[in-house]
């Protein structure tokens, strides 16, 4: 297997260093060869080669980059961000830019409660935080469309188009659908919309939601206003197994989602092309006052490479990388009860130490 390896910046190298820990101890243990790659596509890179914090003016990550990333089984980031460089340069030149170029149509982000984590929630445990949400990850807001006129004045206007095609909307939804039904048995999928004011754009969602679920007699049909669907996330997570939602929805909802599974240092995510190369990330960002301080939690970081084996082994058959994957899993199960808490400084260990958990759990498992 050979892995592309961006670390980005702030805290993003530190973690995905444990995260690449975990999967030396784990090729030993089961047995595969991998290879893997520094990509330095940072924000420190974008300054050192003088590009202007307050504006792109120069690419973050290079056209051949991009084209050499196709090359890879998989790509492991950790952090997009910097406290010198405005909001938005690094998010598109960097993360947008990998999804689209590399069509990355699905972010799949697990919700799920490992054991000995803190949820805020009262009276909620591990068997009732465990579903996934399938976000649209190439369309609805995050486009690009739309524009200002007359920008300072007091007639400003100011467009950002929720773009959703029947292609870009379908394929999320068929995807949802497909991993509802190999789940579990459960075999419940919310679609989360806002049908009843966004009667263009959610329209299209409801009928190829109901349409494609044609297909899948096998799988209930669900559906939740986004608003209610926060609600519920809070008071009954229990009801959710599998949930397709659009871009911008999605990733609100899953920040949600990321804090009843404990946290920011627990939560990871695959921008997924099932055709082509995916990209696993803890979702948190890159902290920047915690960088170098070895205090971060590697466990999102360690997640996310779980993720990252049991996708790739999935999409190629590869029995060892899915096995790897469930390992790693596991692993990071035994270790979370041990742990003080999943905040920054809190842990009990720093980030190595919890790496080496993970890795020493790996090595001893049966
Ligand atoms: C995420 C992030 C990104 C997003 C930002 C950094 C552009 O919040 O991965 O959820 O909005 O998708
Ligand atoms: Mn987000």
């Amino acid at each position: 297997m050979r892995i592309a390896v961006i670390g980005g910046d702030g805290t993003g190298p530190e973690v995905v260093a444990e995260g690449l820990k975990v999967l030396r101890a784990v090729a030993e243990k089961v047995g595969f060869a991998y290879e893997s790659t520094d990509f330095d596509a940072s924000g420190k890179r974008y300054l050192s080669a003088g590009g202007d914090p307050a504006r792109a003016t120069i690419p973050v990550i290079h056209n051949e980059e991009i084209e050499q990333l196709r090359g890879y089984d998989a790509i492991y980031l950790g952090a997009v961000g910097h406290p010198k460089i405005a909001p938005g340069i690094l998010e598109k030149g960097l993360l947008l830019r990998l999804r689209f170029d590399l069509d990355q149509y699905v972010n799949l982000r697990p919700v799920k409660l490992y054991p000995g984590v803190a949820t805020p929630l009262k009276d909620k445990g591990p068997a009732d935080i465990d579903f996934v949400v399938v976000r649209e990850n190439t369309e609805g807001l995050y486009t690009g469309m739309g524009g200002v006129q007359y920008k300072g004045t007091p007639q400003e206007v100011a467009t950002q188009i929720m773009c959703n095609t029947r292609f870009g909307v379908e394929r999320a939804i068929r995807y949802a659908f497909e991993l509802c039904r190999r789940r579990n048995d459960k075999k419940r999928l919310t679609l989360v919309a806002k049908t009843n004011v966004l009667t263009f754009a959610h329209d299209l969602w409801w009928r190829a939601f109901n349409e494609v679920g044609g297909e899948y007699g096998d799988v209930e049909r669900d559906y939740n206003h986004v608003d209610a669907c926060c609600m519920w996330f809070l008071k009954n997570p229990e009801h959710y197994d599998t949930l397709v939602v659009c871009n911008m929805f999605g990733d609100i909802i899953t920040d949600l989602g990321a804090m009843i599974q404990g946290g920011m240092g627990v939560a990871a995510g695959g921008n997924i092309n099932p055709a082509g190369v995916s990209m696993f990330e803890p979702i948190g960002g890159s902290a920047p006052k915690y960088t170098g301080k070895n205090v971060i939690n590697p466990i999102a970081a360690i997640a996310a490479m779980a993720m990252l084996l049991r996708e790739t082994g999935q999409n190629t058959g590869a029995a060892e990388l899915l096995d790897a994957g469930e390992r790693v899993e596991r692993a990071i199960q035994a270790v979370t009860p041990g742990m003080k808490s999943q905040s920054a400084g809190k842990m009990g260990f720093t980030t190595a130490e919890v790496g080496d958990l993970v890795a020493g759990a790996v090595a001893s498992a049966e």
